[in-house]
């Protein structure tokens, strides 16, 4: 089987992925051709192994796998350079790009070329990725091995494509969310006592026990919440102190903002 994957656009997103196919072990550095238009910044990529280009049609010669991570407005030019080496029954297609859809790509395309989209997060680096996956019309053994890729460097959704914006919003906007209110602990922390290392230490490892909990029992964060609460505690008192100061309703608005953006940036690009 060809192990070799692309990722055409090497910008956050592009090696956050690069690194994680490599540290779970599924893929070799030397089996993940990396491009951007100035290379130059993906030199700590190549003194790793992994083979680094701005030549993006020799990338998509090298590879079955074609993950295609540049900004929304790059888009077009991009496809535009690389169409002609794409072959239909040789390739897969991965696109990351917010706002859009299969049908523009596979139109701009213009081979009926398998094309599917992702929705990762920056987490992916680290194998602890939430990426969503909308295979449009790909099924079988193509569409095995997008899930098997993604599923090595974290947890896996398949949704309709529909839901492709609302994701962006929860999963990859969602990293920035959290670790917002993560500084805001570990400044809270500050003020009570801590150093900052401490504190940050302090607020990302309890964030991640949370996070964990739920995870490994699949339970609800109210009746976790309920564990914690004694009445009359110190617990309570600060949760509904926060919550008097609109903690929930602040995060709640803040993803419908961040999805209602995410929408108007994707009909703004005709996708
Ligand atoms: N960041 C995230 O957490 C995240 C998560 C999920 C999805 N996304 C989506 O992924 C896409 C990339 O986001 P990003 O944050 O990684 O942006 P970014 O850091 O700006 O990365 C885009 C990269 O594409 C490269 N590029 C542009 N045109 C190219 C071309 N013709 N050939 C090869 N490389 C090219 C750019 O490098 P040069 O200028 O050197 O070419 C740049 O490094 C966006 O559509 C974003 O919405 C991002």
């Amino acid at each position: 089987m060809e192990r070799k994957i692309c990722i055409l656009g090497g910008g956050n997103i592009g090696t956050a992925m690069a690194k994680g196919f490599v540290r779970s072990g599924y893929l070799k550095p030397s089996d993940v051709i990396i491009t951007r238009r100035h290379p130059e910044y993906l030199k700590e990529l190549e003194k790793e192994g992994y083979v680094t280009t701005r030549d993006n049609n020799y990338a998509i010669s090298h590879s079955e796998i074609v993950i295609i991570a540049v900004r929304p407005e790059q888009l077009e030019r991009l496809i535009d350079e690389i169409k002609d080496s794409i072959d239909e029954n040789r390739h897969i297609i991965v696109s990351v790009v917010t706002g859009a859809a299969i049908k523009y790509i596979s139109g701009l395309i213009g081979k009926k070329v398998p094309v599917i989209r992702a929705m990762p997060n920056t987490a992916v680096s680290i194998c602890e990725s939430m990426t969503c996956l909308s295979y449009g019309n790909v099924s079988g053994k193509k569409k095995e091995k997008i899930y098997s890729l993604f599923s090595s460097v974290g947890k896996v959704l398949e949704i309709s494509e529909e839901y492709i914006v609302p994701a962006t919003s929860l999963c990859a906007c969602g990293i920035a969310f959290f670790l917002r209110c993560i500084r805001a602990a570990s400044q809270g922390g500050i003020e009570i006592g801590f150093h900052s290392d401490e504190a940050i230490l302090m607020a990302a490892q309890t964030a991640r026990g949370a996070a964990s909990i739920l995870l490994e029992s699949y339970g609800h964060p109210e009746s976790e919440i309920d564990k914690v609460t004694t009445p009359r505690g110190c617990t309570i008192a600060g949760l509904n102190e926060m919550e008097h100061n609109g903690l929930s309703s602040a995060m709640i608005k803040g993803i419908v903002v961040s999805y209602n953006k995410a929408m108007e940036l994707a009909k703004n690009n005709g996708k």
